[in-house]
């Protein structure tokens, strides 16, 4: 299934995820730059902080327990729609999802 990133800068990057995969395993696999993903998911660093186009917010749905805590510590603004991108799987419903990515993560 379909992911679409876009840098800052308005880069676009479309990768293929696998159902149930988070999309900041996708990133790191893809080599998607600006998703680091230093904890390998376990919301413990922040490197993996995304804002969730508004289309796609309520498909994605809302932050984890822990997550806004940790996204206090990201390296860039913080934005109603920002979601650490380990906590959030692919499914069908997200197919063709498009997330932006904040300009720096550490
Ligand atoms: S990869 Fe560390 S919090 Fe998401």
């Amino acid at each position: 299934m379909k992911i679409t990133f876009i840098a800052a800068d308005g880069t676009e990057t479309a990768v293929d995820a696998a159902e149930g995969e988070s999309i900041m395993r996708a990133a790191v696999r893809n080599d998607v730059d600006g998703i680091i993903g230093e904890c390998g998911g376990s919301m413990m660093c922040a490197t993996c902080h995304c804002y969730v186009d508004e289309a796609w917010a309520d498909a994605t749905g809302q932050q984890e327990d822990g997550e806004s805590d940790l996204l206090d510590c990201a390296a860039s603004e913080v934005r109603p729609t920002s979601r650490l991108s380990c906590q959030i799987r692919m499914s069908a419903e997200l197919e063709g999802v498009v997330i932006h990515l904040p300009e720096s993560q550490l």
